[in-house]
């Protein structure tokens, strides 16, 4: 055995004896591992580490070679340390043994995918679990998720999205949380916690944050476009969904394609160093987004992809994929002394860590296991968490004389529109390997749901052609039953990468196939399927209900029978603000309120004069087949320190006739202070489960780094003054009481 093969030995002996005790946090020390692999380690090797290759597409070795690269050479000359869309127990396996057997130094590959809301098994998209305000089940979708991608030999997803978005026209507003800073932090720490488990033990993957920073604020909503907003909104707004990624131990984090105030987030120091690094300890590497190291010539700021690679490994970018600047660059731009080997030995080590922290010199196989994979993936448990999930997120946003439930004694029913039975579109905008006949349409559910019923589909009209009509046939339909259940909405492809829309109105001849039902005069119930939230005034006008889907995964048709006839009772809020227009976006509850705030009576006031400023649907709301009255608002203590933490409890009452669920919500807000504050802000809420006629006290919790904000001299502070709290069901409620801040410990 010479003495490479004994150095690798005994990092396998040391690390698998570590494995086991890798149950406990904070990680365990591999830090002499890493110093004897690199110590094996060639200038070639250690940039082969940095570089991430598109394996082909689809699953298993059939797929294409799309890249026209020979994958398995690179493997060989230690050229590549991971790959994206390398996916199947087989497939990874193969790869793997080539690594780990035939490369120089023998460092196992890191297999990375997007699993963005199910590999197989397709979840509602990120935006739709949102509206659950229940990180419970959040952290347990990401669980299912994570398990699934594990037996399918996937190490590593590029997800939580964790992007704040205020602006409904960009497409990737479906991949994220919302509007709200806290309410996304929250759901970010969940979905770390659900995919990495306690520090990646068991069925768990490495999770990815994306997209860091700021991508959600694109000027226009137009994807990739311009980010340019100032330090305050940066850290208030955009940075603190990643920071709590970061703290439930997220291991690797990806860049954005945008450049925020004139430096793009790949060749950002300020942002990858400065604060990822030497603010928040981040301990894990960063990886580009598909080529936006390259994009940065684009951008204008680098002559080539050689000056990219040194201006991006310089602030402390640590992978690069797709660009290939780096196995290109790097060891020329050594030699010409711009990049030092010290600051490539960072980014490797970074790198190792992370495999050493997943297990993969201990067990370089433990995520291929073909028959695991035969039974792991689609399974009846997977989709049973999914359904939870789906039910969870619908959204009932209008009940017109409590029409819904649907009355048992109803016997026919028209089932209608482009998306009554459509099964690619609500699998959403990353499906992945979504099994599209595994697919439940709401037409589907709905038969299973009343086998008894006489249920009459009829298409309508296409999503987006407005020439693809047939309204005749869905007129005959409405007429010959007692009511419509129309499903409108977008096409599952129109939100998720570079697909912004000027327009978030609902497309083609949808809403006249409305207004044509209308006349058919039987009560129309709407069931929404949106990527984004969508203006649709005269459907909110005249409709009899609405409930949105979203576009709800495989078990949406399930879901929406469910939420329809009763057997489960809608409970999901609202992430997002609807607008009543495009042309008010970016329109967001939790906004300034300005020298001249809108008056009616006031021309000369921040309003518009061919529309109202308000929105259809306010962030938070959301309806039951229950309703829920709020009193006794009482507030511990009416003046506290600044370094106190102060609680407010309300109680809540389920004053209809079903047990239900709602979202008890706490804002804030603060005036006077140092600078201008949001005119509310959501700093706690509780989900909680009564039976009818039942009350329960509800506690909710500001602690200083609630109470905290950066202040005239950019300082994060909680400081004097007064805080007027707002308690309910969404972001309008008025049970309201105030407390002091009185002096700054
Ligand atoms: C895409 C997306 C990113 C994704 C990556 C790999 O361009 O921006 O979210 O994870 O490429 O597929």
């Amino acid at each position: 055995m010479n003495f490479r093969m004994l150095v690798l030995f005994s990092i396998l002996i040391c690390s698998s004896l570590m494995m086991g005790q890798n149950k406990a946090k904070p990680w365990p020390n591999y830090e002499h591992q890493i110093d004897s692999v690199m110590s094996l380690m060639s200038l070639d090797d250690k940039i082969g580490q940095l570089n991430q290759v598109a394996h082909g597409w689809g699953w298993g070795p059939t797929q294409p070679v799309s890249i026209g690269q020979d994958f398995k050479k690179l493997i060989k000359e230690g050229k590549v340390g991971s790959f994206l869309n390398a996916v199947g127990a087989k497939l990874t396996k193969e790869l793997q043994k080539i690594a780990v057997t035939e490369s120089p130094v023998k460092i196992p590959l890191l297999f990375g995918f997007d699993v963005i809301h199910g590999l197989q098994t397709t979840f509602p998209i990120p935006l739709a679990e949102s509206c659950t305000w229940d990180m419970d089940l959040i952290e347990k979708s990401a669980s299912t998720q994570a398990k699934e991608a594990y037996n399918c030999g996937v190490h590593w997803t590029f997800a939580p999205m964790v992007d704040i978005a205020r602006d409904p026209r960009w497409g990737r507003i479906a991949e994220g949380s919302g509007e709200d800073t806290y309410l996304g932090s929250q759901i970010a720490a969940a979905r770390i916690k659900g995919l990495q488990g306690d520090n990646l033990s068991g069925e768990h993957i490495i999770a990815c944050p994306k997209h860091f920073a700021a991508y959600g604020a694109a000027e226009g909503g137009r994807d990739y476009n311009t980010v340019d907003i100032s330090e305050r909104t940066l850290r208030e707004v955009y940075l603190p969904p990643f920071k709590a990624a970061v703290d439930a131990g997220a291991q690797t984090l990806m860049c954005s394609f945008n450049e925020i105030s004139g430096t793009p987030s790949s060749v950002n120091k300020h942002l990858l160093t400065d604060i990822l690094r030497n603010e928040w300890n981040f301990s894990g590497f960063i990886v580009s987004d598909w080529n936006s190291i390259g994009e940065t010539v684009a951008h204008g700021i680098s002559a080539d992809n050689k000056e990219a690679a040194k201006k991006a490994i310089n602030a402390g970018l640590d992978m690069d994929m797709e660009t290939r600047a780096y196995i290109n660059n790097l060891k020329d731009l050594v030699k010409e002394g711009e990049v030092s080997v010290s600051t490539i030995d960072e980014s490797v080590r970074r790198i190792l860590r992370v495999k050493f922290r997943l297990g993969l010199f201990s067990d370089p196989f433990r995520f291929c296991d073909e028959k695991k994979e035969a039974t792991e993936i689609g399974n009846a448990a997977e989709r049973a968490a999914a359904l939870e999930v789906t039910e969870n997120s619908l959204v009932l946003l209008k009940n017109k004389n409590n029409i819904l439930p649907l009355a048992k004694s109803l016997q026919k029913i028209a089932v209608i529109g482009p998306l009554a039975n459509s099964k690619r579109n609500l699998l959403g905008c990353w499906e992945q390997f979504g099994d599209t006949n595994k697919v439940v349409t709401a037409l589907e559910g709905l038969q299973k749901k009343y086998p008894g019923k006489e249920i009459t589909y009829a298409f309508g009209c296409s999503i987006n052609n407005p020439e693809e009509r047939d309204f005749s046939a869905a007129i005959k339909a409405a007429n010959e039953s007692e009511l419509v259940v129309l499903a409108i909405g977008e096409d599952g492809h129109f939100s998720g990468e570079a697909s912004a829309r000027t327009s978030i109105e609902i497309p083609g001849a949808q809403t006249a196939l409305f207004e044509a039902l209308r006349k058919c005069g039987k009560p129309i119930v709407v069931v929404l399927m949106n990527g984004r939230p969508l203006a649709i005034p005269a459907i909110e006008k005249n409709a009899d209900a609405i409930l949105d889907a979203w576009f709800g995964g495989i078990t949406a048709g399930d879901a929406i029978a469910n939420a329809l006839s009763g057997d489960f009772v809608p409970c999901g809020k609202l992430t997002t603000t609807f607008p009543l227009a495009t042309g008010q976006v970016p329109i967001y509850y939790n906004h300034k309120n300005t020298g001249r705030p809108a008056q009616p009576d006031n021309f000369f006031s921040s309003k518009y004069i061919d529309l109202s400023e308000k929105p259809l649907f306010p962030f938070g709301y959301g309806l039951s087949y229950s309703t829920f009255e709020y009193s006794d608002l009482k507030i511990d203590d009416k003046n506290i320190s600044s370094a106190e933490t102060n609680h407010v409890t309300v109680k809540v009452t389920n004053t209809g006739k079903y047990k239900a669920s709602e979202v008890v919500q706490l804002y804030i807000n603060r005036n006077p202070a140092s600078v201008t504050r949001p005119v509310r802000e959501l700093k706690d809420f509780q989900k909680i489960t009564l039976n009818p006629g039942e009350s329960k006290t509800v506690t909710l919790e500001l602690n200083p780094e609630k109470l905290s904000f950066y202040n005239d001299k950019m300082e994060f502070r909680n400081e004097p003054g007064k805080v007027t709290v707002f308690v309910g069901t969404n972001s309008l409620a008025d049970l309201s009481g105030q407390f002091t801040i009185t002096n700054s410990k």
